[in-house]
Parts: C-alpha cells; sequence; structure tokens
C-alpha cells in the first residue's frame, strides 16, 4: 500500500492510500507536535523504552501514545524494536531538546496552532491574495508577535534553532573576509554572526533586529568579547552604515516584492558602492524537482504574503534595490547564498 513517502504506482487502490495518507498531513504535523511537547526524543536518550514506560516518565496515556508512535515510527521518526520498545532514529534525535542543533524549538513553532490554523485558510489566500495569517488574526504576523511576548519567545527560539545547522552550513562554504565589519540585518537572535565571528576571529559584527530577539542575543561569552554590537531598528528606515560585509537571512522571504525593495534601498542607502551583500534564503530549481524551499515559499505565502524564490527573480529584485547579482553558491543546508555588490 502506498503511503506519503512510497509514490503511487499507478494501480488506483495505491493512488487512493496515497492521497489520504497526503491528505492527513495535517495529522503527521500534530503527531509530530505531541512528541516534542512531552520531550519523547528526551527520554529515549539512555536507549529504547515502552510506550507504557515513556507514559509513566510523560504522565500521558500509554494506549494513545503508543499509536501515536506506531505512526511516526511508520515516517522514520523514532522505531519500534522486536520487543515492543520504541528507540531513537537520527531524525529523532534532531528532536532531542540536550543536543548542538537541536531542532525542538523549531518543531513547537512551526506545528504551533497559530500557523496551523493560518494554513487552515490557506485557499481564501489563494483566491484573493495576501497573507492568511493576516486575514485571520487582523494583523500582519510581526505586528502580532509585537503584542504577544510568549508567541515572540516561540517564533524567536523557533528561528534560532532552525537556523543552527544553515548558519554552520554557510560559513563552511562563504569567504567571509579575514577584518573588516559584518552587518547582520535581521538576523534574530545572532546564531549565524557568532558562527562568522568565530570563523573569523579579526572579524567584528552588528546584529541588527527588533529589541524582542537582542535582548535574547547568543553573543555574550569571552570567545567574541568586544567584537560585536546590536542594534534595534526599523530596516524598512533605515540600518548601520560602515558595513563591510551585509547579510539578509531569511528575510527577504517574510515580505512580498515591494516591501523587499524598500529593504533593498534602505540597505543600499547604507553601503559603499562595491560592498557585498548576501541574501540566504532557499533557491527555488525550476521543474518539478522536490526542494523544502517549496514548501518553506506556501508557508511563507500563507503567513507573510512572503515568498521563496529563484535566481532569476531575486537577480530581478537585487537590481531593482541598486545590487548586481554576482553568484549563488549553494551550502549543504536547504538555503543558499545569493552574493550581490552595491552598484
Ligand atoms: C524570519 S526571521 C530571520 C531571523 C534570522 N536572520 C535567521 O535567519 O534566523 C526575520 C527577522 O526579521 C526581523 N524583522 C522583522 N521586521 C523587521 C523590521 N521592520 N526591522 C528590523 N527587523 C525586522 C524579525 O524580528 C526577525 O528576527
Amino acid at each position: 500500500m502506498a503511503t506519503s513517502s512510497t509514490p503511487p504506482n499507478g494501480a488506483p487502490d495505491d493512488i487512493a492510500a496515497h492521497l489520504m495518507d497526503q491528505a492527513m498531513g495535517h495529522l503527521f504535523s500534530a503527531a509530530l507536535r505531541t512528541a516534542a511537547q512531552y520531550r519523547i526524543a528526551d527520554h529515549l536518550a539512555e536507549g529504547p523504552r515502552t510506550p507504557e514506560q515513556l507514559a509513566v516518565a510523560t504522565d500521558t496515556h500509554a494506549p494513545h501514545l503508543r499509536r501515536v508512535l506506531r505512526y511516526l515510527a511508520a515516517r522514520g521518526i523514532f522505531r519500534e524494536d522486536a520487543s515492543g520498545a520504541y528507540q531513537l532514529t537520527p531524525v529523532a534525535r534532531a528532536l532531542r531538546t540536550d543536543v548542538p542543533g537541536s531542532l525542538h524549538p523549531a518543531v513547537m513553532m512551526i506545528t504551533d496552532e497559530l500557523f496551523l490554523r493560518t494554513s487552515a485558510r490557506m485557499p481564501e489566500a489563494v483566491r484573493e491574495g495576501g497573507a492568511a495569517f493576516e486575514r485571520l488574526f487582523g494583523v500582519p504576523l510581526f505586528a502580532h508577535l509585537a503584542a504577544d511576548p510568549a508567541q515572540r519567545e516561540l517564533f524567536d527560539s523557533g528561528m534560532s534553532s532552525l537556523s543552527g545547522p544553515v548558519d554552520e552550513a554557510v560559513v563552511a562554504v562563504y569567504p567571509f573576509p579575514q577584518t573588516g565589519t559584518v552587518v547582520d540585518i535581521g538576523g534574530g537572535r545572532g546564531g549565524l554572526l557568532r558562527a562568522v565571528l568565530r570563523r573569523r576571529p579579526q572579524l567584528t559584527g552588528v546584529l541588527f533586529d527588533q529589541p524582542p530577539p537582542l535582548a535574547h542575543h547568543l553573543l555574550d561569552g569571552d570567545e567574541l568579547k568586544g567584537r560585536w554590537r546590536t542594534e534595534e531598528g526599523d530596516f524598512f528606515s533605515s540600518v548601520p552604515r560602515g558595513g563591510d560585509v551585509y547579510v539578509l537571512k531569511h528575510v527577504l522571504h517574510d515580505w512580498a516584492d515591494e516591501d523587499c525593495r524598500r529593504i533593498l534601498r534602505t540597505c543600499r542607502a547604507a553601503m559603499d558602492r562595491g560592498t557585498r551583500l548576501l541574501v540566504i534564503d532557499s533557491v527555488l530549481p525550476p521543474g518539478n524537482a522536490p526542494h523544502f524551499g517549496k514548501t518553506m515559499d506556501v508557508a511563507m505565502m500563507t503567513v507573510l504574503d512572503g515568498q521563496e524564490r529563484t535566481a532569476q527573480e531575486f537577480s530581478t529584485l537585487l537590481s531593482a534595490g541598486g545590487f548586481r547579482l554576482t553568484r549563488v553558491l549553494p551550502t549543504a543546508a536547504f538555503p543558499s547564498i545569493v552574493e550581490a555588490v552595491a552598484e
């Protein structure tokens, strides 16, 4: 029988099972959230445990928990052994809260009711355009977060966690200069800036964002002492001047083209001619090839009226903002580095 991970072979039964399984994708999000919420992966860190043992440890209902684990194991999250106990898979390990690169906060953010309810409004957004989120909550995402510190914390920690593997992949491939200043615009809690400064001991950095992520920045500690500063502000108005490399990571994908042009022009106004700008976002491949960016694209569409882009779309956008695209570097993670220079 086909499942979402087994493409249909053309036989009518398989197509039906495949399509119905796909249609129930929201249950996968809910099951993943259940496992994350009860920190099942943490409880399996020391070795396999039965659903009954896990239920005692997490104060949950054992028969229900067993069924959720069976479902997740059928999709490669956890694995049931011959004795009926469950163990971690490599994917489940990333759900642990206590490992470097943990994606637990990202899963908690992405599967939050705020975004699940937003996705349910996708058909209306497709009919009328605009962000489903705004239609549902009456304000854009960042205004909503500004009014709800708990949701803002969930968002910032989720973004920071989602960014961890990307930050390492970016510094592994991009030749940041040995000296000078990197300005990370909308840099969140500063995970990327921290990774860059660790790799280049002579560089200094500026982390520019709104106050809430800056209040929980990741730059403290002896290692980076004296080499960074934070600056709060609005990238539609002005950004810090005098940088040697500017970064917009997972920022442009939050916005529609006209807003992106405004952000780019604000950056351009702060930059000298010839200064580099790195846009770090998914670069969508042409055609039908699977790419995580295509999932992110519809997420951006519903939540923010943003979008992921092709290399050509980036080139056009950058030109309109006063930049020339110089190259696109893939990374080992899902985003690419779109390098541009201020013209
Ligand atoms: C999707 S997050 C990306 C964060 C970080 N660059 C990363 O990759 O993890 C977008 C960031 O843009 C910031 N932001 C949104 N609107 C802003 C504005 N008008 N001015 C400055 N920062 C803004 C948010 O606070 C958030 O940290």
